[in-house]
């Protein structure tokens, strides 16, 4: 049995699987899929620190969570102190989170380009800072999501930094912002992390099936493991990985599960008002990928306006096809 209990500062779950914050992914529609499946804990998309405090606000934050959404850890980006402060306390109230998580690992330049992401991992003294700021002025645990740097003394310093100003988990992904996602997740560098740090260290990258997932925790003696890609169009992972770690045993996988699925998070998007046409033809790429057919049943999506006419043709495909 390797499914472990996880505590984040008051939150425990009773496993310790996490979906990783994805943008343009982990919406609530898709959170609460996943959470269906077995997954612990999750985090939503990251969040500018800036356009929380615009006045178009409102619009960004339509549909972000719901009472079943729990826990739920909101993950925001940004590099000033100050402002990470006044956005987090403003979600703190209107949303009460389990966890306000910061983005310090996301290597598109975009983000890295205004000091955000990634690039904060430069400074050790701005990541300390925006992590002691947010401790002090916040009643919700804090948490951070960092990638590795060139050495492990490198990484192991901004570790230490988050530790030391007050955050209650570290989840870190075993790639160099350089990498993008060249390469592969690299666990020795991960292991080095958990085994200095006092606070629950999750484990990032590559976590794909059963096997990846177990290796991923007795490598690296993690707390918890995070799941993001693999996760998309396929929220059954969850069940699987944790049916395996409970059991030791793989569950079969019915072939039509993925095109439920797809079923499934329509009408989760309906239900709370987020349907929207590109948000859905990006995730019917995803749920239908390997399947047979899958390019048509795409391009017919693509022609489709309403969530009702969608399921329709995923039910007959269903039918078709299996
Ligand atoms: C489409 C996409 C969007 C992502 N968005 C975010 C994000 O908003 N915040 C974040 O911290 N990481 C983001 N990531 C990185 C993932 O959280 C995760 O660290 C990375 O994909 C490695 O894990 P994996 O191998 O399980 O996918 C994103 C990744 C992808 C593929």
């Amino acid at each position: 049995m390797k499914l472990n209990k996880l505590k984040i500062g008051k939150t425990e779950t009773p496993g310790n699987l996490l979906l990783a914050p994805m943008a343009d992914v982990t919406n609530l529609a898709f959170r609460l899929l996943c959470r269906q499946h077995g997954a612990d804990l999750t985090y939503t998309e990251m969040i500018s620190a800036d356009a929380l405090l615009s006045e178009n606000r409102k619009s960004l934050l339509k549909g972000l969570s719901s009472p079943k959404d729990r826990p739920f850890g909101i993950q925001l980006v940004g590099s000033s102190p100050e402002k990470l402060r006044e956005a987090a306390l403003f979600v703190e109230e209107e949303y009460r989170p389990e966890l306000i998580d910061v983005n310090m690992g996301c290597p598109v330049q975009r983000i890295t380009g205004t000091g955000c992401g990634s690039a904060l991992l430069n400074s050790h003294t701005l990541v300390y800072e925006i992590i002691s700021e947010l401790t002090d002025a916040l009643k919700t645990p804090v948490t951070a999501k960092i990638r590795i740097l060139e050495s492990d003394k490198k990484t192991l310093e901004i570790a230490h930094q988050i530790e030391k100003a007050g955050a209650s988990a570290l989840t870190i992904h075993g790639r160099k912002a350089e990498q993008m996602y060249s390469g592969s997740s690299d666990l020795a560098a991960i292991k080095v992390v958990k085994s200095e740090l006092s606070i629950p260290v999750i484990a990032n990258g590559d976590v794909v099936d059963e096997k990846s997932a177990e290796n991923t925790l007795d490598f690296t003696g993690c707390d918890g493991l995070m799941i993001g890609r693999a996760a998309m169009g396929n929220p059954f992972i969850f069940r699987r990985i944790r049916h395996y770690l409970e059991t030791g045993e793989k569950l079969e996988v019915d072939r039509t599960r993925q095109l439920e699925d797809f079923e499934a998070y329509i009408v989760l998007l309906e239900e709370h008002g987020l349907f929207s046409s590109l948000n859905l033809r990006m995730h019917a790429h995803w749920f239908t990928k390997g399947l047979p057919g899958s390019r048509q049943i795409r391009e017919k999506i693509n022609t489709l306006k309403d969530g009702k006419a969608i399921i329709d043709l995923i039910r007959t495909s269903c039918e078709d096809k299996y």
